[in-house]
């Protein structure tokens, strides 16, 4: 069946009633690339009728600039998700999103407090904000995330959680270039000799998860090896690196517990390239990863 396109509230009111079966959701901002397409592709292995939304929601944004520059691909995004069998895509206006008047707000206090939620202000109320809206419109059965967004997944989690949702959340690996660096939408926006040191970050969180896999637990020990190697971009500068536990994203003393999560933001240029990876390795599946972040 073709791919159905709903940007009115109304419609899809009524077209909700016609979908059959375990309804898959993949939430987006656009500017698809193979990541989001292998959310589809899970979705649609996982669920019968797989919508995709795709709202750049502009509550999410700290800085207008960024806002501005987000890429904007609708045409390529649509045939993109034609081409994996995507049942409906949603385009909501920004109108039908935040109506005049709006003023309510989802916002998780402690999950998304330190890491991106201290860099980027305001930012993880715009998510919960705009993925609660979505979830009650769509009604999914599941919600499809990347492992890339980590925190961005355990808020949602506890929205999802603290909010009796009945929607399950499903987090996909993180797809990555054949030198590791993690597909993002922000990485078309660096520049040749920046995009040469970004596989450092993988490369850092690599061999952290060797000194963990030889038995090293000591959450400080595990750190300054990673800043070691990662103070060795020439041009990068490290926002953060940390040991966190999962699902709660808190920061560990010792990674003794099962599973742990290293989180880390390098700063290249104007871009920060987020990244991360579950310990140990052999989570690193839909079920493992699920299963790592799933509260209660
Ligand atoms: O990860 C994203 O693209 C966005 O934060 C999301 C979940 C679509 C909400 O706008």
């Amino acid at each position: 069946m073709a791919m159905r396109r709903i940007d009115d509230l109304s419609s899809l009111k009524w077209q909700r009633k016609n979908w059959v079966g375990r309804v898959g959701f993949v939430p987006t901002m656009g500017a698809l690339h193979a990541g989001h397409l292998e959310l589809v592709h899970v979705a649609r292995s996982m669920t019968d009728h797989v919508v995709v939304s795709i709202f750049v929601n502009p509550t999410q944004f700290n800085d207008p600039k960024d806002l501005a520059k987000y890429p904007r691909t609708l045409e390529q995004d649509l045939a993109l998700l034609e081409s994996y069998q995507v049942d409906t895509v949603l385009l909501p206006s920004s109108d039908w999103m935040y109506p005049q008047g709006f003023q309510t707000w989802v916002e998780v206090l402690e999950v998304p407090r330190a890491y991106e939620g201290a860099h980027r202000p305001g930012h993880f109320r715009g998510v919960t904000t705009v993925v609660a809206k979505l979830l009650n419109l769509v009604q999914a059965d599941a919600m499809f995330l990347g492992q890339k967004d980590a925190q961005q997944v355990a808020t949602l989690q506890r929205m999802v959680y603290d909010l009796n949702f009945p929607t399950q959340i499903k987090v996909v690996p993180t797809m990555r270039e054949a030198d590791g660096v993690a597909l993002s939408s922000r990485n078309r926006f660096l520049s040749v000799a920046e995009r040469q040191q970004a596989p450092v970050l993988y490369r850092s969180l690599m061999s952290t998860a060797e000194l963990y896999r030889t038995g090293e637990r000591d959450a400080q020990r595990l750190r300054e090896h990673a800043l070691t190697l990662l103070q060795s971009s020439a041009i990068g500068t490290v926002e953060y690196f940390d040991v966190v536990s999962l699902p709660d994203f808190l920061p560990v003393h010792q990674a003794d517990e099962r599973p742990i999560l290293l989180v880390s933001t390098l700063l290249l240029g104007k871009v920060r390239l987020l990244d991360n990876l579950v310990l140990p390795l052999e989570l690193n599946t839909v079920e493992g990863l699920t299963h790592a972040w799933t509260l209660g």
